[in-house]
């Protein structure tokens, strides 16, 4: 598969992935029945493998590895860190507010990871890499 398009697919699954988040929250917090649909279960984790072995690709076709280029290092630190958040923010947030907030900053993770992505540099509120 071409670069272009397994990037294509990395940020196709990213989107996706994002979408589905956001969406589940917010019908988490409001208890709506569609939470307890089957694709609900299934589609979000299909979508997260996908975008996880795409990022494996482009790092091989790149040759840039994480814990050897700090700006992998801390999109892989981003993504486990959204991981552990959706977990609260989805499964196990004991309170609606609890839940809400970790909602919240798993967002503003996901908005970190695709600056990191753009600017393929850990710190993107800096200039420079
Ligand atoms: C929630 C998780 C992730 C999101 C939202 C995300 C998002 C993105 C986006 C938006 C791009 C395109 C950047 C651009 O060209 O402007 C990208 C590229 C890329 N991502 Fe990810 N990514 C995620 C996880 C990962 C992980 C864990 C890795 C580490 C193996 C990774 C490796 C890469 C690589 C190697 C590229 C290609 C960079 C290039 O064009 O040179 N991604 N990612």
């Amino acid at each position: 598969m071409s670069f272009l398009l397994l990037k294509g697919l990395h940020v196709t699954c990213a989107v996706t992935s994002y979408t589905l988040f956001f969406l589940r929250g917010i019908w988490s917090l409001r208890d709506s029945p569609i939470m307890r649909q089957r694709w609900v279960k299934i589609v979000p984790h299909v979508v997260d493998t996908l975008l996880l072995v795409s990022a494996i690709a482009l790092a091989i076709s790149i040759r840039q590895y994480p814990f050897v280029d700090a700006w992998l290092t801390a999109k892989v630190a981003g993504l486990l860190l959204y991981i552990g958040l959706g977990l609260v923010a989805l499964r196990y947030g004991r309170s609606k507010a609890v839940r809400l907030f970790a909602w919240l900053v798993a967002q503003a993770v996901f908005a970190y990871i695709v600056l990191v992505a753009a600017q393929h540099n850990p710190a993107p509120f800096f200039a420079g890499k």
